[in-house]
């Protein structure tokens, strides 16, 4: 009767304990952390993931949070209801974006956002989301997203409830005619940007708002809206005066099938401040004619083929008011665009694109030759995916105006010497992208102003020394890959040579030499700033590591299998470092990388693909890292983690483990990381151990870090058993199998006690023989009978029992202090190192109480707090007095106020009758208490044999 009552207990409580499922929740707090986040990126914001029911997966969520974003589980296209006051606990939310579907949207579902100013429903799915939303009572509402919410089904009136409502995007909204959103626009005072994608739409019909309701045949007036951008798709059919309702547009975009004049003239609109259209054959006088009848100021289009006028002359008045263009060319051929007849066309520019043209080499020259004063406004040029082939000497002259110019990917093979002259006010060239393979001294000259030069992706296989010594402002400079002939085995470059003499202001560098070895050498330079170097190869190797240059390194990205200065990993030489990333790729011969305990500004370090199980050092290799806000470790082959890898992130704030190896993460670990928010276990794959058995209760009771674990299977976190074949479910795992240190079992122990107890009472008076540990007690009884003067067979010397928060204090004091004291050397049994696992707790306890010849019981506040501590202490106390013996010593780990202590009634009565010991808090006195706890222990130990 009782046992089956006893069943039922453990089976109510297990039922409810174990529905662990990853948490579908996050707060967003961690601000260096380079992850994507798809909400808002201020603090105060949560971000939640294959949510089912937002009731029930939001309940953890603080109420005080400012952003909310959520994704509906994406199997769920039509995720049911959403119901009235769903979010009306998060009174203070600012923002709120849903990615998904709802089958329907309450009326009353968004109530209680009163501070609510932007609203954000996207369904990411290529169908229409078809729930009629209702936005009433969102007073505070000022900006309104939908994608893919189709608007047939919402009332008329919609956007007229918002108060409010200052910018308005829709996208895709399943539109069959305009009307259906000009028409809900009619009575929206309020609004000055309005935002509609729908590329379907492609006939445009003169609004008619009749279908709302056949009495009402008034047609919308000219709309005051300030900026309205309208992205259509291509266009089959403009009725005449289609969007006059609109006045003005600030960008347009359509795809024009011929006539885009016509289709222009159709639309009737007054004024157009950015156009972008496509069109198959461009006749460039039509597009300035419609640059004046429009007041066109930044024009974007795709053709096919290009038809520049005869005579540019009048042309060029009909497009002087055009500030920007952009010249995009479809891929199919090949188009020579004459860069002469576009700056006598275009004479205004401030900024110029042109993609995928051919371009002669000297066009720019003959420019500055004939037409000087139409280049004077071009602060910015991009010239990208043309062909160029060659840039040759005073080419720009008279650009100079120009601030960026971009070259990239327009197979740029050679520069001339003295190529850029005459860009006095230049502060960016790219050259990304091109076949450059050889910088000679003269190619900058004259780039005084330059602050930002890339030139990434050029097969490089020589730069002259001296190459970038113009460049004395430069703070950016990105150069590889580095390719020099496969004659010379390692790739050579010596920062100081190439610029004979750092600049004064640089602050970034990147050097790639792909995937060939490199040797760098830096010179004896010193920089006034702080510099972030960034480093790609295989092997590199560094020659001269004490170069000042490396104490002003604060950044350091490396991205090779070994980074060394002889045969050390440079780390020990860029002491300022305060945010390190190591990428390798599982390299032997990295070098000691325990280092890194030296670099003691470090607040963010980024480990990855390092084999850390074939480190000697790692135990030490985070400690001093008193500073470190956020650790990332990727793939780093890391079996343990531990308390001794952790003693000193105490300003840890964020962790993201990311394995593919099996790992044991023990409970110390995360005791001394008194400031972690935000723990990431990705990829996680326990050991099937009890030592993990923690992480089951600590995980979901943690109120302080939020956990994130994402697992490839989502069937929650998996272990790897004993035979190294069989993959458990971790959870499961613990529960069949280890019944200490989770909280299954301090939450069973109540009542199971209780039972448990009442049992022995009940066994004791009637003599049940099948109780183990009345067994014991009764076994011990007899022992103490048969031999009294005889010598009695031990396990153990002292059974320690404490809580498992005291866990440090045991492992760093006790055991030193107690097992290493002697001779006689004592043997201590421990519950975490000692107890059998798989067995029975209680079995365990009584098993080790008797097989110990005395308890230890070691009595703090968690002590007294811990269910398992007074069962063990009972179970001790009983013996004692069963057997009469000396056996139970106490020590007191802190002062415990006797109001405290009243409460453990054994206890107290205990501390009256028996002599204990506190542990003194000089540590001068902490000597003098061992030998007199190790006397007390050890004393008649020969009396004894221990196995
Ligand atoms: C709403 O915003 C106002 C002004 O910003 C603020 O004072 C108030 O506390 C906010 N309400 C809530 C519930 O957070
Ligand atoms: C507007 O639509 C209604 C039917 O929806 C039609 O009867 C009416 O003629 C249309 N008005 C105009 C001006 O096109
Ligand atoms: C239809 O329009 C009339 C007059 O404009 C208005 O009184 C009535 O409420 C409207 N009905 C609906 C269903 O919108
Ligand atoms: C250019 O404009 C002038 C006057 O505006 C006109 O007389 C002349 O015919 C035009 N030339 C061309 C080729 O259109
Ligand atoms: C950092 O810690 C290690 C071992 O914990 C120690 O040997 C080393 O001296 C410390 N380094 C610094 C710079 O504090």
């Amino acid at each position: 009767m009782v046992l089956r009552f006893m069943l039922f207990v453990l089976f109510l409580q297990t039922s409810c304990i174990y529905s662990w499922l990853p948490r579908k929740c996050f707060i967003y707090i961690v601000e260096d952390l380079n992850i994507l986040t798809p909400c808002r990126e201020t603090t105060n914001t949560a971000i939640c993931d294959q949510i089912t029911d937002i009731k029930e997966d939001l309940r953890g969520l603080p109420t005080n949070i400012q952003s909310l974003c959520i994704r509906l589980d994406s199997d769920l296209h039509y995720a049911g209801i959403l119901a009235p006051g769903s979010f009306s606990k998060f009174s203070s939310l600012e923002y709120l974006k849903i990615n998904g579907c709802f089958s329907k949207i309450s009326q009353e579902a968004f109530t209680g956002l009163l501070n609510l100013t932007s609203l954000t429903l996207h369904f990411n799915i290529n169908v229409c989301c078809e729930a009629s939303v209702d936005f009433s009572g969102l007073s505070s509402l000022k900006s309104l997203s939908l994608s893919q919410y189709s608007l047939t089904l919402m009332t008329p009136n919609v956007f007229d409830t918002i108060p409010q409502l200052e910018i308005l995007y829709i996208e895709n909204a399943c539109l069959k005619d305009l009307s259906e959103v000009l028409c809900r626009l009619k009575n929206v005072k309020s609004l000055k940007w309005f935002y509609l994608w729908d590329k379907d739409l492609n006939v445009l019909h003169f609004p008619n708002c009749s279908f709302f309701n056949t009495s009402d045949r008034q047609r919308p007036t000219v709309y005051n809206i300030e900026k309205i951008h309208l992205y259509l798709g291509s266009v089959k059919h403009i009725d005449e005066g289609a969007l006059k309702v609109l006045g003005n547009l600030w960008e347009l975009s359509f795809g024009s099938r011929s006539d885009f004049l016509r289709d222009l003239s159709l639309i009737g609109v007054e004024n157009i401040n950015s156009l972008i259209f496509s069109v198959n054959v461009l006749n460039i006088d039509e597009l300035c004619y419609a640059a004046k009848l429009y007041s066109i100021k930044y024009i974007r289009v795709y053709y096919r083929t290009l038809n520049l006028p005869a005579t540019p002359t009048n042309v060029s008045i009909h497009c002087k008011e055009v500030v920007e263009i952009d010249l995009d060319k479809w891929l199919d051929k090949k188009v020579l665009l004459d860069m002469d007849l576009i700056f006598h066309i275009f004479s205004n520019l401030s900024r110029l694109r042109v993609a995928r043209h051919v371009l002669k080499s000297n066009d720019f020259k003959s420019v500055c030759l004939s037409l000087p004063e139409s280049v004077k406004q071009l602060s910015i040029m991009h010239l990208n995916a043309n062909t160029i082939g060659k840039i040759i000497s005073h080419q720009f002259m008279c650009f100079t105006s120009l601030e960026r110019l971009q070259l990239t990917r327009s197979n740029i093979s050679s520069i001339e010497g003295f190529a850029f002259t005459g860009l006095d006010k230049l502060k960016e060239l790219n050259l990304c992208d091109n076949k450059l393979s050889r910088i000679f001294r003269d190619a900058f000259s004259g780039l005084n102003e330059l602050m930002f030069l890339d030139l990434q992706e050029n097969p490089f296989i020589q730069i002259e020394s001296n190459s970038f010594g113009h460049l004395i402002n430069l703070q950016t400079l990105l150069l590889g890959d580095l390719h020099f002939p496969p004659n010379i085995s390692q790739i050579k470059l010596d920062l100081s040579d190439i610029f004979g003499g750092i600049p004064f202001n640089l602050s970034n560098v990147f050097i790639s030499s792909g995937i060939r070895p490199m040797q760098l050498k830096f010179g004896d330079v010193t920089l006034n700033q702080s510099l972030n170097l960034q480093i790609k190869g295989q092997y590199v190797t560094v020659e001269d590591c004490d170069s000042p240059l490396l104490t002003s390194v604060v950044k350091l990205q490396i991205n090779a299998k070994y980074i060394l200065c002889g045969k050390d990993f440079i780390g020990k030489y860029v002491k300022s470092v305060v945010k390190l990333e190591f990428i390798s790729a599982f390299s032997d011969n990295i070098g000691d990388l325990s280092v890194i305990n030296e670099l003691v500004h470090l607040k963010t370090l980024n480990l990855e693909d390092i084999d850390l199980s074939k480190q000697p050092n790692v135990p030490i290799m985070f400690h001093n890292l008193t500073k470190l806000r956020t650790l990332i470790l990727t793939n780093c082959k890391i079996l343990f983690l531990d308390g001794t890898l952790s003693k000193d992130f105490k300003a840890l704030k964020s962790l993201v483990f990311i394995a593919e190896n099996d790992v044991n993460i023990l409970q110390n670990f995360v005791e001394h990381l008194s400031s972690l928010k935000d723990l990431r276990l990705y990829g996680l794959r326990l050991l099937c151990s009890c030592d993990d058995a923690w992480l089951v209760s600590w995980v979901k009771d943690n109120r302080q870090v939020q956990v994130v674990m994402f697992n490839p299977t989502m069937n929650g976190v998996q272990c790897l058993s004993d035979n190294g074949i069989d993959v458990l479910n971790f959870v499961h795992f613990v529960q069949d199998n280890c019944s200490l240190n989770i909280e299954f079992a301090l939450f069973a122990s109540t009542t199971a006690f209780l039972y448990f107890f009442i049992f022995v009472v009940l066994s004791y008076q009637f003599a049940g023989q099948y109780i183990k540990p009345f067994y014991h007690i009764s076994s011990g009884w007899f022992r103490e009978a048969l031999h009294k003067d005889g010598r009695q067979q031990y396990r153990y010397d002292v059974f320690v029992s404490y809580s498992s928060k005291d866990e440090r204090w045991v492992m760093e004091e006790l055991l030193p202090n107690l097992e290493q004291r002697g001779p006689p050397f004592l043997r201590l049994c421990l519950h975490s190192r000692d107890f059998q696992l798989g067995q029975d707790i209680v079995e365990n306890i009584t098993d080790s109480i008797y097989a110990s010849r005395r308890t230890l019981c070691l009595v703090s506040r968690n002590y007294i707090r811990s269910r398992w501590c007074s069962v063990e202490m009972r179970l001790g106390t009983y013996r004692l007095q069963v057997e009469q013996k000396d056996i139970l010593i106490l020590v007191f780990l802190e002062k415990i106020p006797s109001r405290l202590l009243s409460c453990h009634h054994k206890l107290a009565r205990l501390v009256k009758t028996r002599t204990y010991l506190d542990w003194p808090l000089d540590p001068e006195m902490r000597e003098a208490f061992w030998e007199r706890l190790w006397n007390k222990l050890s004393s008649d130990k020969n009396n004894w044999t221990t196995l």
